[in-house]
């Protein structure tokens, strides 16, 4: 990116480098195709009647590597599973901060869930477990493989199926980092409707440390304090990205939650995203 926002300012490259963003949004949006139709092909090479039913103490398996890829950007199992116990560590002690014990919550809900890179490790949680998303794929494989916790799909954007005040606390991690700005506030008001008075949100986003992964013009808005979305026609996926300056934040959340606490690149978990916590006023 630092080279592309040099090569702006030679005579006569523009047209060239528009042409080249132009051919990257289409190999975005033939990458997004292409990873869904080899899960696709997956699935039918492993069809799910073949499977044994897992037992609610087993540990889970590892999702396969292409619904790996798919969701957490990288295949590498190592990662997927101390990057998921980090990030589940990280909320857990962020909620003991403010006095608030996650084996004490009745509901906890991971929106966005994927394909349980987080959620796995709340097994032993006596909290009821839920997760949602909007890859069936990923909740597919979910629901066959992590029978401690309920998963649901909900669409890009709708309601979820849930009751208003049903959670004590939810999670998003690296959700919000993928939806444009009318999705953005679509899902916390629907975040808000489901989480019970007093109970929490935390989400994980794009901050200040991506700013070197920005052009000019994305830096200059992001500074400016607007949300900057690349490739919004791609929501929902990870090539769609978001990137979130804390004064953005602020206005988003602050007319009906109370901030608890902003951590820059405190989701250690989904690194180097902050972390924010807050509370349902
Ligand atoms: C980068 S992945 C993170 C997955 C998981 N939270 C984790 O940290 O491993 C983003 C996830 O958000 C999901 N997602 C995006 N938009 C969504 C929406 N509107 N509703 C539910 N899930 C959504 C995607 O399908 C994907 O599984």
């Amino acid at each position: 990116m630092r080279t592309r926002n040099l090569l702006r300012w030679v005579p006569g490259l523009t047209p060239l480098l528009q042409r080249l963003e132009a051919r990257e949004r289409e190999n975005h949006l033939l990458l997004a195709e292409c990873q869904r139709l080899a899960y696709e092909n997956y699935r039918l090479k492993s069809p799910r009647r073949d499977r044994p039913a897992p037992r609610p103490d087993d540990e889970p398996p590892l999702p396969p590597e292409l619904l790996r890829r798919w969701v957490a950007g990288t295949d590498d199992a190592a990662w997927f599973l101390a990057s998921g116990q980090r990030a589940a560590t990280m909320l857990t002690a962020l909620l003991h901060r403010h006095g608030i014990r996650l084996e004490e919550s009745t509901h906890l809900l991971d929106f966005g869930c994927g394909c349980g890179r987080v959620l796995r490790h709340w097994r032993h949680t006596p909290a009821q477990l839920h997760g949602c998303d909007a890859n069936p794929l990923a909740i597919e494989w979910c629901a066959d493989h992590l029978p401690f916790a309920r998963c649901t799909v909900n669409a890009l954007e709708s309601p979820l199926a849930y009751d208003h005040d049903s959670f004590d606390v939810i999670c998003a991690f690296s959700v919000f980092t993928h939806l444009p700005q009318p999705l953005q506030q679509h899902w916390l008001d629907e975040l808000h409707r489901v989480l019970k008075p007093g109970g929490v949100l935390l989400l994980s986003l794009h901050g200040d440390a991506l700013l070197p992964e920005l052009s000019w013009a994305e830096r200059a808005d992001y500074r400016a304090g607007r949300l900057v979305v690349r490739l919004p026609g791609l929501a929902g996926t990870n090539h769609c990205a978001a990137f979130h300056p804390p004064a953005c934040v602020r206005a988003m959340l602050t007319p009906r939650f109370e901030i608890l606490d902003f951590l820059p690149q405190g989701a250690t978990g989904n690194p180097p995203q902050d972390a924010w916590l807050v509370r349902k006023k």
